[in-house]
C-alpha cells in the first residue's frame, strides 16, 4: 500500500495546532507523526481568567499560517507532498473552528486533495491509539477536558458509542472555575494538581455526584449495556455541585475565621476537591468497563494529565485486572497529531468531506448507533 501523507489542523479552542502524519500501512497499524506544532494562547487568556472566544479566533488568524509552515518544514515536506488535509470540524468555539475549517478547505481546493472532517473528541480518543497501538478492544474511553466529560464504548477501532456525558460543567471547566474562585491562575487544572500534592484529600468531604434519575433535558442518545437494566443516564456526570460546594466552604471559612485560606488550608481544599472529581470520573468509568466487559480503559483529554487521576486509575485498574492507558502529556492536551490520527483512520475508511464543509460548534460524536 502506498504511504499517505496528511496535514491536520486543529483550532477548536485556544491552541493553534498543525501536524503531519504518515499512514503506517497494513503492517504498521499506528500512523507515524512526522511533526506536531502547537501555539498556545494561554498567556493571552490568563489575564481574563478563561478563554475569551473573540480573542481566540483573532489569534488563530494571526498564528495559523506560521504554525502550518513550521509543521511542514519540521516534517521536511512541501505542499505538493501532501496527499490529504484533515481539520477539526467541531465541537468547539465557532469563531475558532471557522479559522481552521476555512484554511483547510482553501488548501484542499488549491492542492486538489481530499478534505477530511474530524470530530475533536474522536481526536482525543485516537491520541490513545497513537501512544498504545495495541490497546485491547472492546474498550471504554473517558474523554475529559475543558469542554467535555464523556464516556464512550469502543467495540472496534473507529466506532465510538456514547455511554454518558456531563449534564452541566465539564471536569476541566470545574477545575478552572474552582481555581478562579480560590484566586489561582488559569488554566486551573495544573495549578490545583500541583497544590493538592501538599494537602490532605480526606480533610473536607465535598460531594461526589452519582446519577440516580434520568436527564430531564437529554442531548444525544446514549447506549445502554446489553442485558443490564440501568437507570438511563446512570453513566452521566455532574460537576456543578462540587464547584458550588467549594464556593460555600470558602465563604463559610472566611466568615468564621475573618480571613481567607492559608497555604495549608488551600492545599487541603485543592486536594479534597480533586479527590471528589477523580472519584466521580472513575466511578462511572469503571462501572461502564464492568458492564461492557471492557478489555481496557482509556482516559484522554486535558484533564487526563492530572497526576492523581493517573495514579488512582492505574491502581484501580490493576486491582480490577483491566489495563488503564493514557496518552503522553503532550498528546493529552489539544494538539493536531491526534486529529491527524483520526483523519487517517477516516481516510482509510473512505470518509472524505465535501468542499461545502461547515464548522459545527456542537457536533456530537456517536458512531455505531444507540441501542
Ligand atoms: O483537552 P484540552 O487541552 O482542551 C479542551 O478540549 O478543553 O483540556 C484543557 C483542560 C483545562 O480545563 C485544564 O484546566 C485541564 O484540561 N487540565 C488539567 C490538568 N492539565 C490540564 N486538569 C487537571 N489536572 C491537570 N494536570
Ligand atoms: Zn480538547
Amino acid at each position: 500500500m502506498n504511504q499517505t501523507t496528511l496535514l491536520a489542523i486543529e483550532t477548536s479552542c485556544d491552541e493553534t495546532a498543525a501536524a503531519v502524519a504518515v499512514d503506517g500501512g497494513q503492517d504498521r497499524p499506528a500512523p507515524e507523526v512526522r511533526s506536531s506544532v502547537v501555539a498556545s494562547q494561554v498567556e493571552i487568556h490568563r489575564e481574563w481568567g478563561g478563554v475569551v472566544p473573540e480573542l481566540a479566533s483573532r489569534q488563530h488568524l494571526r498564528d495559523l499560517c506560521g504554525v502550518v509552515e513550521r509543521t511542514l518544514s519540521d516534517a521536511h515536506v512541501g505542499w505538493t507532498d501532501l496527499d490529504a488535509i484533515a481539520v477539526t470540524q467541531g465541537p468547539g468555539l465557532v469563531g475558532s473552528l471557522l479559522v481552521g475549517v476555512a484554511f483547510a478547505k482553501s488548501l484542499a481546493l488549491a492542492l486538489e486533495r481530499p478534505l477530511v472532517a474530524v470530530n475533536h473528541l474522536a481526536g482525543h480518543i485516537e491520541s490513545l491509539f497513537l501512544c498504545h497501538p495495541d490497546l485491547a478492544l472492546p474498550a471504554v474511553v473517558l474523554v475529559v477536558s475543558g469542554g467535555h466529560s464523556s464516556l464512550y464504548h469502543l467495540p472496534e477501532a473507529g466506532t465510538y458509542r456514547l455511554l454518558g456525558r456531563t449534564r452541566d460543567d465539564a471536569a476541566g471547566e470545574a477545575f478552572d472555575k474552582v481555581a478562579k474562585l480560590l484566586g489561582l491562575s488559569y488554566p486551573g487544572g495544573p495549578v490545583i494538581d500541583r497544590l493538592a500534592r501538599a494537602g490532605d484529600e480526606r480533610s473536607i468531604r465535598f460531594p461526589v455526584a452519582r446519577m440516580t434519575h434520568p436527564d430531564r433535558a437529554p442531548g444525544a442518545p446514549t447506549v445502554q449495556p446489553p442485558g443490564f437494566p440501568m437507570t438511563p443516564g446512570r453513566l452521566d456526570f455532574s460537576f456543578s455541585g462540587v464547584k458550588t460546594s467549594v464556593a460555600r466552604y470558602v465563604q463559610r471559612h472566611t466568615a468564621e475565621h475573618g480571613r481567607g485560606l492559608n497555604e495549608r488550608e488551600l492545599a487541603d481544599v485543592c486536594a479534597s476537591f480533586q479527590r471528589a472529581v477523580v472519584d466521580a470520573l472513575l466511578d462511572g468509568t469503571f462501572e461502564a468497563a464492568r458492564r461492557f466487559g471492557a478489555r481496557s480503559v482509556g482516559i484522554a483529554g486535558g484533564v487526563s494529565a492530572n497526576s492523581r487521576l493517573r495514579e488512582v486509575a492505574t491502581a484501580e485498574g490493576h486491582e480490577r485486572g483491566v489495563p488503564v492507558l493514557f496518552p503522553t502529556l503532550h498528546l493529552a492536551t489539544d494538539n493536531a497529531a491526534m486529529i491527524a490520527a483520526a483523519g487517517l483512520r477516516q481516510l482509510r475508511a473512505g470518509a472524505t468531506a465535501s468542499r461545502e464543509l461547515k464548522a459545527l460548534p456542537t457536533l456530537p460524536l456517536a458512531t455505531g448507533g444507540a441501542s
